[in-house]
């Protein structure tokens, strides 16, 4: 297993290009299972995640063909003419949640589809209830036994039917699956209280490069004219916006000054405001975004929200920051019931935090923090306490960094190119 050591304190500053966002890129590879073509996608991420998404569609018979031309990300060919398989064993399943999203697109084009219950997650149960009632809103049968999730177009049919889905809470991977397999359905779908995040939007997008027939998304009524079949896609996969906010965090935090070139403010949802807020210049360019710190942190207070809300994703990043401002503030979890698991281990390196339900008090304090060795739980919860490292004093261990490398390319490049030192080793 991988460590960084990383030691502080280090100043950010610099340029660096924003990484193809992970979260765009499942649900798009994804609906690449849709149509029996080749399908180009650009500027795919090189992390964890798409190692498991890559395994995934060729256990279902995909062929699949990566390009590493550029520094960071990669191109993919995925010739999807002849499906092997429509099933998604617990052996992938487990290791990435996100391969649920094979479910719509594999139903719509098989008319099958076997997908293993994830199980539980570090940061919520995520349940798949949404996900499934979506889908039975499309004219599927849903059977559950054994851990799986079988979905089929009932004897009779050969395509699933459009239909009204009205999600009860903004849910992004219900709301994907739903699009993608309205896609090939007969008739018009609308689903009410879509998600309205910058994903989704790109989802649409990707559908579209495929011939789909979609209007309203980013707004919270999406409505699906089903085609009878799709298209090859052609798409290149937008900047990641959580990698983005993190890196602009990490300057405010060190004090310091750091562009992000490539990424897109408006993908930020309000998280540019929240920064300007607690003490940071922000200037945007159409494909870069600059954060110069004021070097000094002001208490701002968060809850997080769907998009345009302050993300979850963000927040263990926010409780860093936080953690070094001159007063207290709070963040209330809204999204995810277990999210706070980063808390310990910030307190572990000086943080004075103190967990109320799904609210996190924090007293800041603009001094440095001690490094300490320290241990990752989940994706942002790694960040959070990478960025701490970064600012503390002397050396600081972050084991378990597997969790961070499915989310962040080449973190330890990237930061090394801003000033700060940072070195992998086996544990
Ligand atoms: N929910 C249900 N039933 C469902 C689906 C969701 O109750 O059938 C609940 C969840 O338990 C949660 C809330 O709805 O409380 C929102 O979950 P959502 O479905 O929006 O989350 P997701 O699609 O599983 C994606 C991102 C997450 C991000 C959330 C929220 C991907 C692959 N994952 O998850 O990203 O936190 O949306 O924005 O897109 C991360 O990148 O670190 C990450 C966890």
């Amino acid at each position: 297993m991988d460590k960084f050591v990383i030691e502080g304190p280090s100043i950010l500053k610099g340029t660096i290009e924003a990484g193809g966002s992970k979260n765009c890129a499942l649900p798009v590879l994804f609906a690449t299972l849709l149509s029996p073509h080749k399908h180009h996608v650009a500027a795919v991420p090189r992390l964890n995640d798409m190692d498991s998404t890559m395994k995934m569609l060729v256990h279902m018979g995909c062929i699949v063909d990566q390009k590493h031309s550029r520094t960071f990300g990669s191109d993919w060919i995925i010739d999807a003419s002849k499906l092997s398989g429509a099933d998604a064993p617990y052996d992938l399943v487990r290791k990435m949640r996100a391969s649920n999203l094979c479910l719509g697109p594999l139903l719509a084009r098989n008319g099958i589809a076997k997908v293993s219950l994830p199980g539980g997650c570090a940061i919520g149960a995520r349940p798949m209830d949404l996900h499934l009632m979506a889908i039975e809103k499309l004219g599927a049968e849903v059977t559950q036994s054994a851990g799986f999730i079988e979905a089929k177009i009932p004897a009779g049919k050969t395509r699933l039917t459009g239909g009204r889905i009205i999600f009860p809470l903004v849910t992004v991977g219900a709301t994907e699956n739903a699009v993608m397999a309205a896609t090939l359905a007969k008739g018009t779908t609308i689903i009410e209280n879509a998600a309205r995040e910058p994903e989704i939007v790109d989802l649409c997008r990707a559908l579209i490069s495929m011939g789909a027939r979609i209007s309203g998304y980013g707004t919270s009524i999406i409505e699906i004219e089903g085609v009878d079949n799709l298209g090859p896609m052609n798409f290149r996969i937008p900047p990641d916006r959580i990698e983005t906010a993190t890196y602009l965090i990490g300057a405010h935090l060190t004090s310091g000054d750091v562009t992000i070139s490539g990424a897109k403010a408006e993908d930020l949802g309000n998280v540019l405001d929240y920064l300007t807020e607690s003490g940071a210049k922000i200037s945007c360019t159409d494909n870069s975004i600059r954060c110069i710190s004021s070097g000094k942190i002001h208490p701002v207070n968060v809850t997080t929200a769907p998009f345009p809300g302050f993300a979850t994703d963000i927040q263990a990043q926010w409780m860093t920051l936080m953690s070094y401002a001159e007063g207290d503030s709070t963040i209330e979890e809204t999204i995810f019931e277990n999210r706070f698991m980063h808390v310990p281990e910030l307190v572990r390196m000086g943080a004075n935090l103190e967990v109320l339900g799904n609210k996190v008090k924090i007293k800041g304090k603009p001094k440095c923090f001690d490094g300490a060795p320290v241990m990752a739980t989940d994706l942002r919860a790694s960040a959070s306490l990478v960025l701490a490292a970064v600012a503390a004093r002397g050396e600081s261990t972050i084991r378990r960094i597997y969790h961070l490398d499915r989310g962040y390319e080449n973190m330890e490049t990237k930061l090394r190119s801003l000033g700060a030192k940072v070195e992998r080793a086996m544990d």
